[in-house]
């Protein structure tokens, strides 16, 4: 959600921070701002709207100094406007402060608060718990526990907080230190020589120094030039681990494409190479993975698996049911992860948790891991984020190695967790009824997957006509059946995010129970028609669409017969073995949703109401 940034150091903090804010836009877009200890006192600059906007605002300041805090906002509490955007200052103006997350009893604090004569500008949380701070410190600085006041004040009024922050605090009477903290917000310290950013996400940080300490849940860090010192919330001292992040941020730049999204649907077949690398056995029957942390025994006692997630990487769960239904012959489920953590669902004692996220830091995926694991389930994790909450608190699970995805659409990463499931799905597969050669046609399958995407690309002109051609729609179905039902609620979730245009996912059949009364002219129909057992079905559903007018948008195996006229558009994939299916057909829908929303105009990598990620409930 919002990104959080803080320097210190011995440079121009505005310009490391306005930089990490550039870097950290995706994760929410909606205002900016930028505080800054000089002199006496705090300087603040906020703007609603992009970083730009911020950027331009601060060039008219005088912004020196060596410490500050900047902020990129995705609203919860009070709408988007500059007095809501962050950092906020106490009514005392001592302190600043930068928030990710939600307080959730935070209008109980505030009529605290109002009682005792603090006054409030902005509508937020954020501005709640800087005036917290300001009164605690009061008490803290009047000489009870006065070796640290800024630090204890920060403690003692985040011990009142329900919710979830991650924060960074400037106070005027320490010009020199900033305060962090983080409980379920993500929060990372880059530790560099006589110099310190912390920031919710590495990309704000991966310019300045590689080095760095991943805070956990509880912890507070106290940063000055000189170093800093981790705590707990209970007064206990923490000893840093320094790792190392091994990704550039070049890593991350657009290279000549228009859009990181565009980048990151063309960058697939180096990012599924970079996924199974070093991940087959010597026989190349199955897939082997490192850290899993079980032995294949523990693996082969599992009666279930459970899946969990949020948003695209649920449709990649979906896959994975159908894949290890398919191959390995064990009954799976996928869950959303927000309705499991409440759902309280009945659990076989031998199942196995698989949750997947590409962030490592979406809200409701950890606390759906969090659930399983306090009811004693082993959970594993699928996460491109190395280092992220999910996958530290994971008991095992497999990094996908598809570098930064910067696009708000996941692309590469989908396509990365739909060929690891796959993988998943060949291991238990081979440790119950699969035979020797067939594993070896499988691996052969998913080895051939980055060329077979390849060719799904080279479609990339004709799907950008096709486009062209219906982008001024306003509704659209996806229709696919078995592994490619849950590519028809992906292909749905992409057009919908980033054109704006209503459209639906479903299983091909069902249509006529239902959304067959939205077809018509105006609505056009994208049929996943692979060749198959049930291509002639599929068949029958795209002619009951003809019939009522609806325009056919068909996506179907090369060299597949469809009745003549059937289809007003045709897109063709290469044919392939269904290990690799679900992820060569998700490669047209990419396409179209992102030339669509080309032509319609939209901001691609940034969408309307969108973060990259979900880190509130
Ligand atoms: O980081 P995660 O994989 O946990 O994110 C989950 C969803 O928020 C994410 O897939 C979202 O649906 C994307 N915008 C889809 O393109």
């Amino acid at each position: 959600m919002c990104g959080i940034v803080g320097y210190v150091g011995g440079r121009n903090a505005a310009s490391i921070i306005l930089e990490g804010l550039k870097r950290l836009e995706y994760r929410g877009y909606d205002s900016a701002g930028i505080a800054m200890i000089q002199g006496s006192a705090i300087t603040v600059v906020k703007k609603a709207g992009r970083v730009e906007e911020l950027i331009k605002a601060a060039s008219k300041v005088s912004l020196a100094g060596t410490v500050g805090i900047g902020h990129t906002r995705w609203a919860t509490h009070g709408g988007v406007s500059d007095i809501n955007a962050h950092p906020h200052l106490s009514s005392d103006g001592k302190f600043a402060l930068i928030h990710n997350g939600v307080i959730e009893n935070y209008s109980q604090i505030k009529a605290f608060l109002l009682g005792k004569g603090f006054t409030f500008r902005s509508e937020t949380d954020t501005e709640v718990l800087c005036n917290l701070i300001a009164y605690h410190y009061g008490k803290e600085s009047a000489g009870r526990n006065g070796q640290e006041p800024f630090l204890e004040s920060v403690r003692k009024a985040l011990r009142h907080v329900e919710g979830t922050y991650g924060i960074a605090v400037l106070c005027v009477d320490f010009p020199g230190e900033i305060v962090a903290a983080r409980k379920a917000s993500p929060l990372i310290l880059g530790v560099g020589d006589g110099e310190f950013i912390v920031a919710s996400d590495a990309s704000a940080i991966v310019s300045q120094t590689r080095n760095v300490v991943y805070l956990k849940d509880g912890e507070l860090v106290h940063i000055s030039a000189k170093g800093f010192a981790i705590s707990t919330l209970g007064q206990l001292d923490v000893s840093p681990v320094v790792d190392r992040i091994d990704w550039s941020v070049e890593v991350a730049s657009m290279d000549g494409y228009a859009h990181f999204m565009e980048k990151e649907i063309f960058e697939q077949p180096q990012a599924l190479e970079n996924t199974m690398r070093g991940r087959f056995s010597e026989d190349s029957s199955t897939a082997l993975f490192g850290g899993l942390n079980m032995t294949p025994a523990e693996f082969r006692q599992i009666d279930r698996f459970l899946f969990c997630a949020c948003g695209s990487a649920w449709h990649a769960c979906l896959v994975a049911e159908h894949l290890f239904e398919r191959f390995a012959r064990v009954p799976v489920e996928a869950d959303y992860a927000s309705e499991f953590r409440y759902r309280n669902a009945p659990l076989d004692p031998q199942t196995l948790f698989f949750v997947i996220s590409q962030s490592g830091e979406t809200i409701d995926t950890l606390a759906a891991l969090r659930e399983a694991k306090r009811k004693g389930f082993r959970v594993l994790a699928i996460s491109n984020v190395v280092g992220s909450s999910i996958a530290r608190e994971a008991d095992g699970g497999i990094y996908q190695h598809v570098g930064p995805e910067v696009g708000v659409a996941s692309t590469k990463a989908f396509t990365s967790q739909l060929l690891l499931a796959s993988m998943m799905a060949l291991y238990v597969a081979r440790m119950r009824d699969m035979s020797f050669n067939d594993g070896a046609d499988y691996v052969g399958a998913l080895k051939s997957a980055p060329d077979l995407v390849r060719r799904a690309l080279a479609q990339a002109p004709h799907i950008r006509a096709v486009a062209k051609r219906y982008a001024q729609h306003s509704d659209f179905l996806f229709l696919g059946r078995l592994s490619l039902f849950p590519i028809a609620l992906e292909g749905a979730l992409k057009l919908k995010e980033i054109s704006y245009i209503h459209a639906e996912g479903y299983p091909a059949a069902e249509m006529k129970h239902g959304p067959i009364a939205l077809v018509g002219e105006g609505c056009p129909s994208v049929f996943f028609a692979p060749r198959g057992e049930i291509f002639n079905k599929i068949v029958s559903s795209m002619q009951e669409i003809k019939a009522r007018k609806g325009p056919v948008i068909a996506i179907a195996t090369e060299g597949c017969e469809l009745p003549a006229g059937l289809a007003d558009e045709l897109i063709t994939i290469p044919d392939c073995h269904e290990a690799v299916l679900p992820i060569i057909a998700t490669i047209p829908v990419q396409l179209l949703s992102y030339y669509i929303a080309v032509e319609r105009g939209c901001d691609v990598d940034k969408p309307r109401n969108l973060a990259k990620s979900v880190t509130v409930e």
